[in-house]
């Protein structure tokens, strides 16, 4: 019964076996490791859609969907990225991992599916994009927003509801009525990230938070001063590291350690400082939006997270 699957999967095993290929190296194995995921992705996704127009329901259809595509996977990663032997153990374990992945991918599907169904979402949008971020003009780091969330959010779900899909408002969200407020313009959700700076799973350099915690939104500027390696891309940083920046000598500000030894980091870099960063921290790009006067110290992401949930759920002011 295993052989005849094996077979079934691997037309090429006979021929494989008689004439086994040289190994390939570990680069070209990553790379067909990563080309094989792509295909199998689009077999996967490509049956999935085919199979629901023609009237299959979206539970037989997944499930018929990603046997095709895990056993594209297995077969291609078998016989062309690891040229393994054949080995009934491996095959048995392998089956049993996909069997596991089958569980959870096809089990996720039937939950969320009815659910994106309900918020009136057509079935083809619910299957392929899971929602839209819109920017805000007030966010901190990288900033592709030109308007305020007021503006920006209700036009984008404006858009986004006809084509059924969810929006995450960005930018300038520090506190729980931030947040109250993104939702009430419509958003089905919001993306914090300022605050997350100031974490103590974060790796931002000591100074970096301090700062943060010292600021207001006044205090944030858009510019584009930090520039070297990614010109013309606005960024909302603290106002202060862009003057601190201007006063210092040109040539590196700042060294960062790694593994491989000291790394020389430019004035008007894109790289914050991080916790493995010496020199003149001040004048490194110290990202922030304009809800960084939430920022109080650095904080457990757990407590962060608990202190917002409590604010929302409980209806507390903030
Ligand atoms: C430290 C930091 C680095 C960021 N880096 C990028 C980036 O490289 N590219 C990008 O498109 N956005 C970047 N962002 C923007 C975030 O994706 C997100 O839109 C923003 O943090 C939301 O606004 P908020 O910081 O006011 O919460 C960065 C934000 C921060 C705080």
């Amino acid at each position: 019964m295993l052989d005849s699957l094996r077979g079934a999967v691997d037309p090429l095993e006979s021929r494989h076996e008689s004439d086994p290929a040289a190994p390939t190296d570990l680069k070209t194995q990553i790379i067909r490791f990563f080309l094989t995921g792509v295909l199998s992705a689009v077999v996967d996704y490509g049956l999935l859609q085919l199979l629901m127009l023609t009237g299959m329901g979206y539970g037989p259809a997944k499930a018929l969907s990603f046997v095709a595509g895990t056993l594209t996977a297995y077969a291609l990663n078998r016989r062309w990225t690891f040229q393994a032997e054949p080995s009934r153990a491996r095959f048995i374990a392998t089956m049993c991992l996909y069997a596991v992945m089958f569980g959870v991918q096809w089990g996720l599907f039937m939950l969320l599916v009815p659910w994106f169904e309900s918020m009136g979402w057509t079935m083809f949008w619910s299957t392929t994009v899971g929602y839209v971020i819109a920017q805000g003009v007030e966010a901190g780091g990288h900033v592709r927003g030109t308007l305020p969330l007021t503006e920006l959010v209700p036009a984008v779900v404006e858009v986004a509801d006809r084509a059924g899909v969810a929006v995450v408002a960005a930018g300038g969200i520090g506190t729980a009525a931030d947040v109250r407020a993104a939702l009430a313009l419509g958003a089905h959700a919001v993306r914090i990230g300022t605050r997350f700076v100031a974490t103590d799973e974060s790796d931002a350099h000591e100074r970096y938070v301090e700062r943060l915690a010292a600021a207001d939104a006044d205090d944030t500027v858009l510019t584009e001063a930090f520039e070297v390696s990614w010109p013309n891309a606005p960024h909302r940083v603290l106002a202060s590291c862009v003057a601190a920046a201007a006063d210092a000598a040109p040539g590196p500000v700042a060294y960062v350690d790694e593994a491989t030894g000291s790394t020389p980091l430019d004035r008007y870099g894109t790289r914050p400082p991080t916790r493995w960063t010496r020199g003149d921290i001040d004048a490194m790009a110290m990202y922030a939006g304009q809800g960084v006067g939430a920022v109080r110290g650095r904080v457990p992401v757990a407590a962060l997270i608990a202190e917002l949930m409590a604010e929302l759920v409980g209806g507390a002011a903030t």
